[in-house]
């Protein structure tokens, strides 16, 4: 039995040709078996096979992953089974994914299609949408965290909704940034999509797959010599300097030992951080780029680490997540992880001795000439989607119950504490940090 509390939604749905019910509820209950509602279902046939024609039929097989033996995260959300209908027996050539908020990136919003392909263009049949009146056709609704309002609030969300239709949760950032409150919004999505490899479809900054899908583009040169036009040490692009970000500490006590400049809101100013028409020019320039996560949690590697650093021929030093993660997403001796220090000057003088020895620098190129075997497919977030929306078992449902508890992870467990000192302005200035305003 599952229960989803403090909910309130209205179904409308078409069962054998006939409008059933509008349907309110704080309350639903539902069982594998004897269902209270029929809802898209035909209930004439029980025990149908799932699809037959599915692109992948396994995909109807019990995922060990919602097993809380397996995965403890499991128990924040309830996963059940609908019989199969006419519609879920059909192939599916088409899929709808209806963006119901702005996008964080309102440029993309407002260049958002009708039309198909545009924003998967090797999946055609995966149609974009704006409009809310196509939530009738829609086998996806994305909701973009950032455009959520903070409580649940239902006049801003669709009225009707079905039973195979998907709310997805959309939120690429780590659970310390702002964020719903949760509490409002229990039961409310099926999905998500977050930078964590266990999502329903997968918002990473970057993957394997990405980087060596533009490697097959770009061409690699195996004799390459990386040092060349670099005759600068570290580079680091950072916009929200305070002293209790993991790793402000870090790197006041680095640039103690070695040079870095620093860009960005609290260091130079003539290239600002997201700018990508200056970033690849700077940071060409040099031999290592600090890409220092703003918390340190699970799996959470962003551009710092895929756009700005491994894209621009540069290593990466990283701090965040811890080194099993990048050694399970990231290219093998691609970076060089802060946690293999005893300290930050130890660090230093590692970064200045290899800034040195070109074939050691150039060693940890070697990985684009050898792509791993298997490569799990990730394609960017819309071609993800898009995928997962049509090999999905079609009369598998999912919703998550308690979405903050699966984000954070119990006790706050999927991201270190932040430091627990005096939170503090910085700004570099001539070599080293110092305090720029007190906000407390
Ligand atoms: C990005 O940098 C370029 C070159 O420095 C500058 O001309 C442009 O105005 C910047 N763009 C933004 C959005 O700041
Ligand atoms: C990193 O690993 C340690 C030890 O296994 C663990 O306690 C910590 O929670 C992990 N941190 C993150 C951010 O995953
Ligand atoms: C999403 O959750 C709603 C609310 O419980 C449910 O009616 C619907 O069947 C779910 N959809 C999927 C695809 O899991």
């Amino acid at each position: 039995m599952r229960s989803s509390r403090n909910h309130l939604f209205a179904l409308s749905l078409v069962c054998l040709g006939t409008l059933l019910v509008v349907y309110v509820t704080d309350k639903v209950v539902k069982n594998r078996n004897t269902r209270d509602v029929n809802t898209d279902c035909d209930c004439s046939k029980n025990n149908v096979p799932p699809n037959p024609e599915m692109t992948n039929p396994a995909a109807c097989d019990r995922d060990p992953r919602d097993d809380s033996h397996v995965n403890p995260l499991s128990k924040f959300y309830s996963v059940w089974y609908d019989q199969p209908t006419e519609k879920t027996l059909t192939k599916r050539d088409h899929a709808n994914i209806l963006i119901w908020t702005d996008l964080w990136d309102d440029q993309l919003k407002k260049k958002l299609p009708t039309g198909t392909g545009t924003m998967c263009p090797t999946m055609p049949g995966c149609i974009f949408s704006k409009y809310h009146d196509k939530i009738h056709e829609a086998d996806a609704v994305l909701f973009e965290v950032s455009n959520l309002q903070k409580d649940y609030n239902p006049s801003v969300m669709p009225t009707v909704r079905f039973p195979h239709q998907h709310w997805i949760w959309f939120h690429t950032e780590c659970p310390n940034f702002p964020s719903i409150n949760f509490e409002t919004y229990r039961s409310v999505f099926n999905w998500t999509i977050t930078y964590r490899s266990d999502s329903d479809s997968s918002g990473a900054w970057g993957s394997l797959y990405r980087t060596y899908q533009r490697l097959k583009v770009e061409g690699v040169d195996p004799k390459k010599d990386y040092t060349v036009g670099k005759k600068k040490l570290a580079v680091w692009f950072i916009s929200k300097c305070n002293t209790q970000a993991n790793r402000v500490a870090y790197a006041t006590e680095l640039v103690k030992h070695m040079h870095v400049d620093v860009f960005g809101r609290c260091g130079k100013s003539v290239c600002a951080k997201w700018n990508v028409t200056c970033m690849p020019g700077i940071i060409r320039q040099y031999k290592f780029y600090l890409a220092f996560e703003n918390m340190k949690c699970k799996e959470y590697l962003t551009e710092k680490f895929w756009r700005n650093a491994l894209a621009n021929d540069v290593i990466p030093v990283v701090l965040g997540a811890n080194r099993s993660d990048y050694e399970r997403l990231a290219p093998p001796h691609s970076y060089i992880h802060v946690d293999d220090f005893k300290s930050p000057k130890e660090l230093a003088d590692h970064l200045k001795m290899l800034g040195q020895d070109k074939e050691q620098y150039n060693a940890y190129f070697k990985w684009k000439t050898q792509p791993p075997k298997n490569m799990p497919l990730e394609e960017g977030v819309w071609c993800n989607l898009c995928r997962e929306i049509f090999e999905r078992c079609p009369t598998k449902r999912k919703l998550y119950t308690d979405l903050r508890l699966w984000f954070e992870g119990e006790h706050l467990s999927m991201c270190d504490p932040l430091e627990n000192v005096k939170h503090q302005k910085l700004q570099f200035v001539d070599d080293h940090f110092q305090v720029a305003t007190y906000t407390d």
